[in-house]
């Protein structure tokens, strides 16, 4: 007898398959192949990450797969079709959409992505929660990525599904990306697992702005060496790479600053550091990184060079960071 995980996977497994050659195949995927030839992508990338086409009707994985032996139960169950409101039968959750296997790290499809092929929204609907799918818990890309992390000591963190397949694409195969909502911690230590540093490239917009500063964050809790790559005009990688290439990309990568430093820029913006009442003020705001970095070297390095650039001594910094952690506790 399987369990409800392995059929989970062998679902999956079959589920994206069957988009897989409708995008390759069916004549109805006409507009998904325009739709990614026109996005830029190559075949090559097409393939390695399994992207498929749902097609427009209510029934098309419903209905194959209920005639191959599955079960709907099980295809509710994982997510794939929905009960139809006040009346019998099921449809299916994924219609006319791009479709993103969603694998876990050893490259097993656990769960979906589907993309709208213009601006409706939801623009990305997702698999829910399932026994194999847990959200927060898996790094979009990883499978791919992971030998690559563990060979240049460095992952790439992006936000999206294209991103991840634009940096694959440029030859930049240590990317993965989050997925929308700001990274977890149960995501950073498993990015933390391949690698002790991370170049966080989310996209240069105000929610990528403020994502980025959340990730930082919990990515400097776990310890983790951090640099920031803010890319120019709002763009997000996948744009930025296909405009500029890969080695415009590297060059800003190159002088990308450490999460601190990026904070101290966004903090310096915002007080006028010439007068002291400015100087407190942005001291106190950029406590909070400092205090928990958990390494007491690296913090203390972190106030040597905060004090340089504020034009403040160390030991009025330590002051100031020791009364405000007595508040907080
Ligand atoms: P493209 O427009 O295809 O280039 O997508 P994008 O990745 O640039 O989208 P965006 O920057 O808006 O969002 C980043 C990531 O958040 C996406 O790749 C998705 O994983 C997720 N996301 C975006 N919009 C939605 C949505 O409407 N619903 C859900 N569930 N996730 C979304
Ligand atoms: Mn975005
Ligand atoms: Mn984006
Ligand atoms: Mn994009
Ligand atoms: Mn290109």
């Amino acid at each position: 007898l399987r369990t409800a995980v392995e059929q989970g996977r062998a679902l999956h497994r079959r589920a994206a398959e069957l988009f897989f050659r409708c995008l390759r195949e069916d004549t109805r995927a006409r507009q998904a192949r325009e739709y990614l030839s026109r996005r830029g992508l190559s075949d090559t990338v097409t393939v390695a990450f399994g992207l498929g086409y749902s097609p427009p009707g209510w029934d098309f994985l419903t209905e194959r797969l209920v005639r191959e032996g599955y079960a709907p139960e099980e295809l509710e169950q994982f997510g794939l079709i929905v009960p139809r409101q006040g009346a019998d039968g099921y449809y299916d959750r994924f219609r006319n959409r791009i479709m993103f296997p969603i694998f876990d790290a050893q490259g097993r499809p656990v769960a979906f992505g589907g993309r709208v092929l213009d601006d409706e929204i939801p623009k990305y609907l997702n698999s829910p929660e399932t026994p194999l799918y847990k959200k927060g818990q898996h790094l979009y890309g990883l499978h791919k990525a992971g030998p690559a992390i563990r060979e240049k000591g460095i992952a790439i963190l992006v936000e999206g599904y294209m991103d991840v397949i634009a940096c694959h694409q440029h030859d930049i195969p240590q990317a993965v990306a989050s997925l929308g909502t700001a990274m977890t911690p149960e995501q950073g230590r498993l990015l933390l697992r391949y690698a002790p540093r991370v170049l966080i490239c989310y996209d240069a917009d105000r929610a990528g702005i403020e994502a980025t500063v959340k990730a930082g964050e919990i990515l400097t809790r776990l310890g983790a060496q951090i640099q920031v790559l803010t890319l120019p005009d709002g763009k997000d990688p996948d744009e930025f790479l296909q405009k500029h290439g890969a080695s415009s990309f590297w060059q800003m990568a190159d002088n990308a600053p450490a999460f601190f430093s990026f904070c101290y820029s966004r903090v310096a913006s915002q007080y006028d550091l010439t007068t002291v009442a400015g100087k407190v003020a942005a001291v106190r705001e950029l406590a909070p990184q400092l205090l928990i970095i958990p390494s007491a070297i690296e913090q203390e390095a972190n106030i040597q060079w905060l004090a340089r650039e504020i034009r403040l001594s160390e030991a009025a910094i330590m002051e100031e960071l020791r009364g405000l952690s007595r508040n907080t506790k």
